[in-house]
């Protein structure tokens, strides 16, 4: 489906720009009269006021935290426009995780929408949405633009839809430049600069032509480090999460651990299947897009020596008996958050011998990394008790060539060659959350009830590395879990899926008759 234009050239191809060449392939009627006959003729639209998402008294008490931080200045906070995936066609939409967390929106939802926190004269901010409304029946754009049009990519808000939603002021997109504007010189504006290249070129601007007006330029650096604080302050407001968010992780892991259960099912066609890792990706998308968003990353379907490539995801590997799957996948809701859960399961449905030994060591450093877990522990203790029991292991296995201490010594840190990543990582409306908070906020700092992250050791002992004996070759393992931080100490929130490997068979053989 293609579409339709009226633009071919009479002078013929020579005389076209090549940015309009794409019209070349069909042909849209374009007289008064098929314009006329487009915008008449159409049942009223019904008018039902939605009710108010669950997720927008949250998102304003995070506005009214990120206000706090900021008085008195201008924040700009983009959705991000749409990203070409080839000529002209997009991918689909995902907004920027600052926005949809203080906005509340997910979904597809609002490519080119700003939320802009505007100070208020008594102190605070009101918060308005700005974003391109439904376009009448009337307007070209309603069946001649395939990117933003309703006859071609469904309807949008109006704008006092998207406020019922939200509960946030609406205003046209249209409106945005004079807002950012107002007040010129007085008001200090910041902007979440990775999130919109044509806001941030708009805000960069505005203070470039104060800076004129003024005669006091404001060095750009100066201003970049404002707008870094903005873009800190919001990825440390999602360190704790809220009750909706923890509801949202809850719903994200049940349909994670439905979409692992359908890949087990799924095992016999993958093992007869050329690129079986495929199948297991595919099987888990499935799930993903049936019951969330998506998948809150890329599926890493990895089987045999494919399990010691961290971030595999090409998956065009076969699936064959004898070796490990290693599964690394997450469903995303609705919503946007993300689970990110990792099993590593005998294709056959059974471990050999030395499987169930380097499984055994990932779990136990595993159970030692959630032993730490309570309030005021230090978010760095959980990979290093991890690390303690890893190391120990390889020594035990005559691997390191050194004592475990001394590869536990930061001027060793031999075990790494077969652990390089990191055991945890915060974990929400990002599958890496809060990756711009400062270190004394993330690895430094004291754990806290709401917050959320993984466990996930492993060892990987890849095919051609002859520092190991030839049996452990070609095995990777991990596993990886998602955490709540309680009053008390932690939750598994992935418990459900099986960890033991005695657990893992047993779940493997009733998913499979
Ligand atoms: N799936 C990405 C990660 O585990 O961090
Ligand atoms: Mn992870
Ligand atoms: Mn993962």
């Amino acid at each position: 489906m293609t579409e339709q234009s009226d633009a071919a050239s009479p002078d013929g191809p020579e005389g076209q720009p090549l940015t309009d060449r794409g019209s070349n392939r069909s042909q849209r009627p374009a007289s008064a009269a098929f314009r006329a006959f487009m915008s008449s003729a159409w049942a009223q639209r019904r008018v039902v006021p939605p009710e108010q998402d669950p997720a927008a008294p949250f998102a304003a008490d995070r506005r009214g935290r990120l206000s706090d931080r900021f008085p008195g200045d201008r924040l700009v906070l983009p959705a991000g426009p749409l990203k070409v995936r080839s000529n002209d066609t997009d991918y689909r939409f995902r907004a920027h995780s600052a926005f949809a967390h203080l906005t509340g929106l997910g979904g597809e939802h609002e490519p080119d929408a700003v939320l802009v926190l505007e100070p208020s004269a008594d102190g605070g901010h009101e918060a308005v949405l700005y974003f391109r409304p439904l376009a009448g029946r009337d307007t070209e754009e309603f069946y001649g633009d395939a990117r933003y049009g309703e006859f071609w990519v469904g309807a949008r808000w109006t704008l006092e839809e998207a406020e019922a939603l939200t509960g946030l002021r609406c205003a046209h997109i249209d409106a945005l430049p004079d807002a950012l504007a107002k007040d010129a010189g007085t008001v200090q504006l910041r902007v979440v600069r990775e999130a919109d290249d044509a806001v941030t070129r708009l805000v960069d601007d505005l203070r470039a032509s104060d800076a004129t007006a003024s005669g006091s330029a404001e060095s750009s650096e100066s201003a970049t480090q404002e707008d870094d604080a903005l873009a800190e302050a919001a990825s440390e407001l999602r360190l704790v999460k809220d009750a909706y968010e923890i509801e949202q992780m809850r719903l994200a892991v049940a349909a994670t651990a439905d979409g692992f259960a359908e890949v087990v099912r799924s095992l016999g066609r993958a093992e007869a299947h050329r690129r079986g890792e495929r199948v297991i990706e595919g099987a888990f998308a499935a799930r993903a897009r049936e019951e969330g968003n998506a998948v809150g990353y890329d599926t890493i379907a990895a089987a045999g020596d494919h399990a010691t490539t961290l971030h595999w995801i090409r998956n065009d590997g076969a699936v064959r008996s004898g070796e490990l799957l290693l599964l690394d996948a997450g469903v995303e809701v609705d919503s946007l958050y993300t689970a990110d859960v990792t099993r590593t399961l005998p294709v056959s449905g059974e471990f050999s011998e030395v499987q169930r030994r380097v499984y055994a060591a990932v779990l136990d450093a595993a159970d030692a990394a959630f032993a730490v877990v309570k309030p005021g522990a230090i978010f760095r203790d959980v990979h290093a008790a991890a690390m303690e029991v890893l190391a120990a292991r390889l020594e035990e296995w005559g691997l390191l060539p050194v004592s475990a201490a001394e590869s536990l010594d930061p001027d060793g840190q031999q075990h790494r060659r077969w652990m390089p990543h990191g055991t945890s990582h915060h974990l929400g409306i990002d599958v890496h959350d809060c990756a711009q908070a400062r270190r004394e906020m993330y690895l430094d700092a004291e754990l806290r009830p709401g917050m959320v992250f993984t466990i996930e050791p492993g060892l990987y002992f890849k095919a051609d590395d002859l520092a190991v004996p030839a049996s452990y070759r070609g095995i990777g393992v991990r596993i990886e879990d998602d955490v709540l931080v309680t009053d008390s100490g932690y939750e598994n929130l992935s418990a459900a899926l099986p960890r033991t490997p005695d657990d893992v068979e047993a779940w493997m053989a009733s998913l499979r008759p």
